[in-house]
Parts: C-alpha cells; structure tokens; sequence
C-alpha cells in the first residue's frame, strides 16, 4: 500500500474574485500534489471557499446582491482555477455546503464543547472584519490593522468563548518537537514566540442577529459560528469527519496544510487547539509562503495593480505561468512579480531553455528514426540522480523555487551535453539515445512545474518494445515572444 499525501489550500473568501496571489497559493499546492503522486503516493488535494462572515456579507451589500448570489459567482471563479491554472484539485469544498460540511463543523463544535472548552462571556473587543479577527491594542499600528490598514470596529456582545490558553503548552510542544512541522524556520519561530507569550482565549460566535449568515451554533440558536472555526473545519469536513468515519480515517491527519503567511496563527494555534480538544490527531506540515507584489507594490484594488491569473495566461499560457510562480517567488519570503521579468524568464528559461532543449533533442532524434535501449552513460545517470535527490530535498524544506532550479540546471547540463557531443556532426546514435532519456527524465521532473509541455514531451517518445523507441519532433513549446505581440498572442497569430 503506498503512502497517501493530502494536501489543501486555505479556502478562499468569496468577497472578490481570485488574483495572483490566490492563483500562487493554489499552484504551489498543485506542486507538491503533483510531486507526490508522481512517486507513487495515493494524493488527495484539496481546495475550496470560505462564504460565511462579515466580510463577505458586507461585500454582498456594497455589489447590491443576496450573500448567495455573490458566493455562488465568486466560488465559481475559483472553481475555474482548476482550468485556468490546471491545477489537480480532487475537492473543492464549499462552506455554504449544508450537506458535506455542515454536519462535520457541528460535530467538532460539539466535542469542544462536551470537553468543557467553550464558555460564555460579554465581550468588548477591536475587530477587523479583514482578518475577521478580533485584534488587541498592542498589535495596532497607529490605530489601524497593520495589514489591512483599516481602523478595527469596536463590538461588545456576548460571545461564546473557545478555551485556546489551555493548549498553549501542548502546541508549543507538538511544534517544537517537530510533530506538526511549520516551515520555513522563520515562520516556526515567529509562531513559537505567540504561543511562549500565552495564547489566548478566543471569541468563538457572533449573535445571531448581528451575524445570520453562517452555522448556528448548535445549542445556541441565538449564535453564529465564528467564521474561522467554521472555515478551519473545512480540512476534515471535506474529508467525511462527521458524515464517513472511514474515508476520514483514510485521509486525516493532512500531510501539508499551504497557507500564506497572513494566517499562520489561525492555523498553527487555533486549529491545533480545536483538534486537541476534540481529541483529533494534528496535520502533520503547516508551509508558510509569502506575499506577492506587483512590481515592488503591495497590489491592492485602490492602486488598480490586482493581477488576474487568466489575463496572464491568455497572454502566456498556463505553464508559464505556473513556471513564474514556483521559480520566481521564494517560497519562503515575499516576491515581485514583474512584466519585464516575467518575459525575461519566458525567453531565457521557456522559449530557449526547455523548449529549446526539447525541440534540439526531439529533432536529432525524429531524424535518427527507430533507436536501440543502449546503455546510459554514468555521466547522464549521475546527473539525474543528483538532481533527483536535490529535488527531494528542496521539496521536504518547501524550497520550490530551489526544485525548479535545480530542474533547469538539468536542463543546462543537457544543452551543453549536446555542445559538447555535437552529435548532428557525429551522428553518434548511442548519444542521441543518451539525449533522450535526459529529455523523458527532465519531462518527469518538470511535470508538477509545468504538466502541459511535460506531457508533450512523453508523448513524443514512444517505446516501441523495451528494446527500442522512437521519438516525435516536439512542436514548439514556448512560441517566441516579440516586441509588440507577446506569448499566446503571437502563438495565435
Ligand atoms: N478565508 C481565509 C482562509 C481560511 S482557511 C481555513 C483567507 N482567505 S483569503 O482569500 O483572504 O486568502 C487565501 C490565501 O491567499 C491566503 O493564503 C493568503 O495568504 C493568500 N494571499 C492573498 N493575497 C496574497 C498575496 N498578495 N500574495 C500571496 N498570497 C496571498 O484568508
């Protein structure tokens, strides 16, 4: 049996429709999903939307429309990911969904509860419906939310109480030892030192009438359930908790949980929390990204800079895309995301880098017709090896863009193998051989990267019994861009 890897991706708010930095948390996951089954694991990826909350009730009323008609448009919006980014999702949850999440968010809220870990309070706080937070005066910068830079509305209501403190120590301890692994090293730290100060209890419903729009708590019909305790429930809900005992045993705990760097707290101190009290075995990775910038700014809708993930892949097409995303922006911090650089890696990384290597090497091998399995020169065999375990490595430290520049340095290697075996002059058969097995490899290891030129680059090759094969000449993967017209445009000219 081989081992299973589950993977999800925050849900999405459905107060807006999905841009860059949306598209980037769901392509890094589609990554790794797709790293995973390729080595034999049985995956189970998972995406979705978070529909409840004020948030979203409040962009409800400024687009003049019902929080169902917003949901149900924007959720599928990031339904259409799946086609605009090709992502591999096998789930795409919806909290509105009464009839796959609802029962398994009762249920957890239930065994909270029958532990003695929700207690009610009058409450007076700062929220920020952004975060959909209460936030303290200590974490305000100037008066206002330091990432949404709007100023916390005051709400004093009663509240029902979610024991959190009572868990510090035990999360602490459950990230320390390396149980549940936040990554990088710098978000793990930075989680610690929250939990060392002693978390805090935390405002786990709304009253009803301030807040319809979410999961009546159940025992409390007065209440609403705290939308983060509705949305962090998703992970086990989509996988049957408290519908199919055993699909849920089959996939939970989750292997990675790929969130950015602005929620680290939900999910490395709340969700550990309500899972220790219901008694549920923790995931076992939280990998933490950064943000993107758009040309060195934070993109926001008042500076008109909002990236659109299918506006780029209309231009580019969706490898290239996904390409930018996994080599360009450090998984572990923040990153640019910039026209002119964009188009500096499609030309040197795409266009002449893989695409090129891969049309050099499919051509001297259409053109050498039926060729036999020969050996494979140590010096190609070791160079797959290393780029393999390198890989491997970069991967388990969620270093992607490190991975993905470690596959191009393959292909580097290839196109000075062929420099150096000039094998159009030498006609040498066993290194046009020895080409082509770098190619399927190198089509291997960029197939989370980039799947679609992957998948064209196998099926060129065509064993036609384990003693021989035949290749195809690959059309051009990566069409040339050029000064007016760029990328997919040129392609459709
Ligand atoms: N609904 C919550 C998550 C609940 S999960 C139980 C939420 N939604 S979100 O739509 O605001 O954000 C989802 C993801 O998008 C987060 O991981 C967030 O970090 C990511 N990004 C939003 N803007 C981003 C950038 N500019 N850059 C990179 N990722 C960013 O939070």
């Amino acid at each position: 049996m081989p081992d299973k890897f589950y993977v999800t991706t925050p849900i999405y708010y459905v107060n807006d429709k999905p841009h860059i930095g949306h598209a980037y948390t769901s392509v890094v996951a589609d990554f790794l999903a797709r790293y995973h089954k390729a080595r034999g694991e049985e995956t189970f990826f998972l995406t979705g939307t978070d529909e409840h909350g004020q948030k979203n009730v409040e962009a409800a009323k400024e687009a003049g429309k019902t929080f169902k008609e917003l949901s149900d448009e924007n959720s599928a919006k990031f339904k259409e990911l799946k086609e605009v980014l090709n992502l591999s999702w096998n789930d795409f949850i919806r909290t509105s969904d009464k009839e796959k999440h609802w029962p398994g968010a009762i249920e957890l809220w239930k065994r909270i509860e029958a532990n003695g870990d929700i207690y009610e309070d009058e409450y007076e706080g700062l929220y920020c419906v952004g975060c959909e937070a209460f936030l303290t005066e200590k974490e305000l910068v100037d008066g206002l939310c330091p990432i949404h830079k709007t100023k916390p509305e005051l709400l004093k209501e009663k509240n029902l109480f979610f024991r959190l403190s009572k868990y510090s120590d035990e999360i602490g301890q459950k990230i320390e030892s390396g149980e549940l692994e936040v990554l990088p090293e710098t978000r793990r730290n930075e989680i610690l030192s929250l939990i060392k100060s002693g978390l805090k209890d935390v405002s786990f419903s709304r009253p009803k009438e301030k807040l319809a729009w979410g999961i009546p708590v159940p025992g409390h019909e007065d209440q609403t359930m705290y939308v983060w305790c509705d949305a962090l429930s998703n992970y086990i809900t989509a996988v049957g908790f408290g519908r199919d005992e055993k699909e849920f045993k089959k996939w939970w705990p989750a292997d990675a949980h790929i969130i950015g760097k602005d929620i680290l707290r939900f999910h490395a101190a709340i969700w550990p929390g309500m899972l220790l009290s219901a008694g549920l075995p923790l995931p076992k990775g939280i990998y933490v990204h950064g943000f993107i910038t758009i040309e060195g700014e934070k993109m926001s809708k008042s500076l008109g800079n909002v990236v659109k993930p299918e506006n780029l892949v209309e231009k580019y097409g969706r490898d290239a895309v996904r390409y930018y995303l996994l080599g360009e922006i450090p998984s572990h911090e923040d990153g640019d995301f910039s026209s002119e650089r964009f188009e500096e890696r499609y030309r040197s990384d795409l266009a002449n880098g893989l695409g090129n290597f891969a049309s050099r090497v499919s051509t001297l091998a259409e053109d050498a017709g039926e060729l036999k399995n020969s050996e494979v020169s140590g010096e190609i065999t070791s160079e797959i090896e290393i780029a393999r375990k390198n890989i491997e490595e970069a991967v388990s430290q969620f270093k992607l863009h490190e991975a993905v520049s470690t596959v191009w340095g393959l292909i580097h290697f290839g196109d000075g193998y062929i420099d150096e075996k000039k094998p159009w002059e030498s006609k040498d058969l066993g290194v046009i051989f020895n080409l082509v097995v770098l190619l399927d490899n190198i089509a291997s290891l960029v197939s989370p990267i980039t799947p679609e030129a992957a998948e064209k680059i196998t099926n060129s090759i065509e064993w036609k019994s384990k003693d021989s094969l035949k290749v195809k000449k690959v059309e051009a993967l990566f069409p040339r861009l050029n000064e007016e017209n760029s990328g997919r445009q040129a392609r459709l000219k």
